[in-house]
């Protein structure tokens, strides 16, 4: 028999999980609190702009396997349980706010049957998951607890949950691991790299990465402000580092630098965590990784400051870009939005323009000028912002823009468009970390 699957929360890692988990053979109920969420989930609408997943949900739903509900009771008889709720910070301190963690894990430990496996996906502070399986084990001693931490990216969710690069499970006994086992299968044929940790060591597994990638992106941030200073191009410094395998050239885009709902975020409880551990010194360093990530949208408002003699009052900027990244319409701790709010308050008079978050960005900020077209939010602009790397963007044409602004006068804080082009048509081109 089939094991039965139940995911608890279906925000972006949760629906993702149970997609993919139903289209490998399972059967799956999500079960969230949010009735809006699993009246569109069941519907086969995914609540957020995800490539490939709505199709994934709707092909599953179809099979039979997939379904949604508010109700704790429906996921009783699953063999395992995978915790995917949210772990955001805190409001009043750097660290995560567990709440949804804990609530979900009251809500299934008296219910769940003998045998059964819960399994935490979410990102949470070092030293939880053994918390949870001790509350685990005293309401329901028949059933035990593992860790199991996801890496999948935004844009690339539904690849990078049915074929990750390594699957890392923090168990304590050797039949937890084979119950995983029997979950990954079709990735262990695919030889995906295994690897069995302890618990706290999974969970630190995950912190461990997303800290490593901020900093490779605040490094090259940092030599990007080097080679402003000294005359250099950071593009070229970038490709030429990347060229030592040891380096590797992924992760050094310099730029605004990172957002979303993981890196900062999960740096800061990271930071949080070790100084609760007496450990703080060690991770010293990751605050000077989140200065320099959020001094890149500051040097970007110098220039955009540069630009307009020190005066933003009632010029009129076209921010391209809303999201935190590309193929994404989140907006959490988004670069570009909080640049774009930025020069608003000093006085600009801002549209901003983005392929898909356009609604989430509004809803956020409801007071800033949006524009679904793009060819209308450029017109009579006095200058350009190019903040989130779309490929739209990057196919835009320099001379038919240039008919339609004000100024000629663009911004790349991306580095991401044909700086070439761009001047070869006229336009007085700037970006971070290159001559401007
Ligand atoms: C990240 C991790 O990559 C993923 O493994 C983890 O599970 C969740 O957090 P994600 O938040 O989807 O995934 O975004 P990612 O692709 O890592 O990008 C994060 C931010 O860094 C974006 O704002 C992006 O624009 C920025 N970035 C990325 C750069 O500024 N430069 C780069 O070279 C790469």
């Amino acid at each position: 028999m089939k094991l039965r699957v139940s995911v608890i929360g279906t925000g972006y890692l949760g629906a993702t999980h149970a997609a993919c988990m139903s289209s490998m053979g399972f059967e799956v109920i999500g079960v969230d609190i949010d009735p809006t969420k699993i009246e569109l989930l069941s519907r086969g609408k995914v609540p957020f702009y995800e490539p490939g997943l709505e199709e994934l949900l709707q092909q599953e739903i179809a099979s039979g396997r997939l379904t949604f509900s508010t109700d704790f009771q429906a996921i009783k008889d699953c063999d395992v349980h995978f915790i995917c709720v949210g772990t955001p910070q805190s409001t009043n301190s750097l660290a995560a706010d567990m709440k949804y963690v804990d609530a979900a894990l009251d809500a299934i430990a008296p219910i769940c049957k003998p045998g059964s496996l819960v399994v935490g996906k979410s990102t949470v502070p070092v030293g939880t998951a053994a918390r949870l399986r001790s509350k685990l084990l005293e309401i329901n001693p028949k059933v035990d607890l593992a860790w199991n931490p996801e890496f999948l990216r935004e844009g690339f969710a539904v690849e990078d949950t049915l074929h990750p690069n390594r699957l890392v499970v923090g168990v304590t006994s050797d039949a937890s691991e084979d119950k995983l086992k029997e979950i990954y299968q079709k990735n262990l044929a695919e030889n995906t790299p295994w690897v069995r940790a302890d618990l706290p060591t999974s969970e630190l597994v995950k912190v461990a990465a997303n800290s490593f990638l901020a900093t490779k992106i605040s490094f090259i941030n940092a030599m990007a402000e080097v080679c402003e200073a000294a005359g250099g191009d950071v593009t070229v410094l970038a490709k030429a580092i990347g060229y030592d395998p040891r380096i590797g050239s992924r992760f050094l885009q310099a730029g605004i630098g990172f957002g979303g709902g993981c890196l900062p975020k999960d740096i800061r409880a990271f930071m949080a965590r070790a100084g609760e551990l007496g450990a703080d010194q060690a991770l010293e360093f990751l605050r000077e990784i989140d200065s320099i990530n959020l001094r890149a949208r500051q040097r970007v408002i110098e220039l955009v400051r540069k630009d307009l003699s020190d005066d933003l009052t009632g010029k009129k900027i076209t921010v391209l870009g809303a999201a935190f990244k590309p193929d994404s319409d989140d907006v959490r701790d988004s670069p570009a939005l909080d640049i774009a709010v930025q020069i608003a308050a000093a006085g600009a008079l801002v549209t901003i323009h983005d392929p898909k978050a356009i609604e989430p960005a509004k809803k956020r900020f409801p007071a800033l000028g949006f524009e679904e077209n793009v060819e209308s939010a450029l017109k009579g602009a006095d200058l350009v912002l190019h903040l989130t790397e779309w490929k739209q963007y990057r196919e835009l044409d320099p001379v038919k823009v240039k008919s339609l602004v004000s100024s000629s006068i663009i911004i790349d804080g991306r580095n991401a468009l044909d700086r070439e082009t761009w001047i070869a048509a006229g336009w007085k081109f700037r970006a971070l970390g290159r001559a401007n």
